[in-house]
């Protein structure tokens, strides 16, 4: 089924060629972070605290789906502390030895940044264990009988570990981070005063009523919040005057087959297998993954985080099910298994 390929317009990943206007519209203070109140309050003391003591703050996990800031959490991290911030992935780490060279080149109070941290390989993981509760490692020189272990002093650092899936992250690596911020999806409001912010930024008029409309549709996330306003702006200066009013908004994400709760085809399309051809499920992610033709990590980690936000969706031990609301957006009456708003609808607020 190409065409249920995802619209890219509702991707939370980054695009190719996004990268250099992310980091224009990238916040870079905490006071500039919008939203995630917990999160930010819960770091500025980490940060204050760690400033006060003169020593780095503990090691700092970044949970939460794509597009909703851990990366841009990272730099600000850094900034506020006035530290340099090295930057990593978790794929980049394959030998231990990669990780070795990183960590012996920190100064003190360097920020270290993983991405990605739960694709780490295994022996770089075991490596960290160390480095994050003893900045020390040790290097195995040699191989077999013959191989000794140089131990190896390193600078106080922070580790700022980012990820998608928390889940995957092995017990001892979670339980080595003195602070875990769970990022949530945001509310309309907080994308709207994204949309802003980054309006002012790039030079765009952007209407009361317009950054309402594109808030509702970008699926609690920044990235996709930035993306359609793009999008909009191309269509405001090529087919009106410019100006980001609602009706142009509307009539711009309509090309772009954005629905009104800012669900695209790919979603549609998991919501529509799960209903016309699981009866509402439960079905496994897997299955559910080929009726749609995609790959079940992309169904997993892209689709259901905001189906299961706006309620349309709930993950059971048995499988995926579809709530009333996920019947009544398709247009079809549920039977009455289907659970109710299992989760609190973004919508309703
Ligand atoms: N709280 C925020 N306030 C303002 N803009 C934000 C906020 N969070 C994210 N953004 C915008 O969204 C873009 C994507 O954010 P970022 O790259 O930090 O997400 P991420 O969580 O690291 O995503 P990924 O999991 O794909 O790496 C940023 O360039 C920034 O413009
Ligand atoms: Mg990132």
């Amino acid at each position: 089924m190409e065409d249920e390929a995802p619209a890219p317009e509702l991707s939370p990943l980054a695009e190719m060629g996004e990268r250099d206007d992310e980091s224009t519209l990238r916040p870079r203070r905490l006071a500039e972070f919008v939203g995630q109140p917990r999160v930010r309050e819960q770091l500025r003391l980490v940060l204050e605290g760690a400033k006060g003591r003169g020593a780095p703050p503990d090691h700092v996990l970044l949970s939460g789906p794509p597009g909703l800031g851990k990366t841009s959490l990272s730099m600000i991290i850094a900034a506020e502390l006035g530290s340099a911030l090295r930057i990593t992935s978790g794929p980049a780490l394959e030998r231990a030895g990669d990780l070795a060279a990183m960590l012996s080149n920190l100064v003190e109070g360097d920020v270290l940044f993983i991405d990605e941290i739960h694709r780490i390989a295994r022996p770089a993981e075991e490596m960290l264990y160390l480095a994050m509760e003893d900045f020390r490692v040790d290097v195995v020189v040699g191989k077999g009988p013959g191989a000794t272990s140089i131990p190896l002093e390193i600078a106080p650092f922070t580790l700022v570990g980012a990820t998608t899936r928390s889940g995957a992250l092995t017990g001892p690596l979670r339980d080595r981070f003195g602070f875990t911020a769970h990022m949530e999806f945001y509310v309309p409001e907080e994308l709207e005063q994204v949309l802003r912010r980054s309006a002012t930024i790039l030079g765009v008029d952007l209407r009361e009523d317009g950054a309402h409309e594109i808030a509702g549709r970008s699926r609690g996330t920044p990235r996709i919040a930035n993306r359609l306003l793009r999008r909009v702006r191309d269509y405001a200066e090529v087919r009106a005057d410019g100006a980001v009013t609602r009706d142009i908004a509307r009539a711009a994400l309509k090309v772009y087959d954005v629905d009104e709760l800012g669900l695209d085809r790919l979603d549609r399309a998991v919501l529509s297998a799960l209903v016309r051809s699981f009866g509402g499920g439960p079905v496994g992610v897997s299955t559910l993954a080929v009726a749609v033709g995609e790959e079940s990590t992309t169904v997993e980690e892209v689709c259901e985080p905001y189906l299961v936000r706006a309620g349309m969706l709930a993950r059971t031990p048995r499988g995926r099910v579809a709530t009333a609301a996920a019947w009544a957006h398709l247009g079809l009456s549920a039977p009455p298994q289907a659970p109710g708003h299992s989760a609190p609808s973004l919508f309703d607020e």
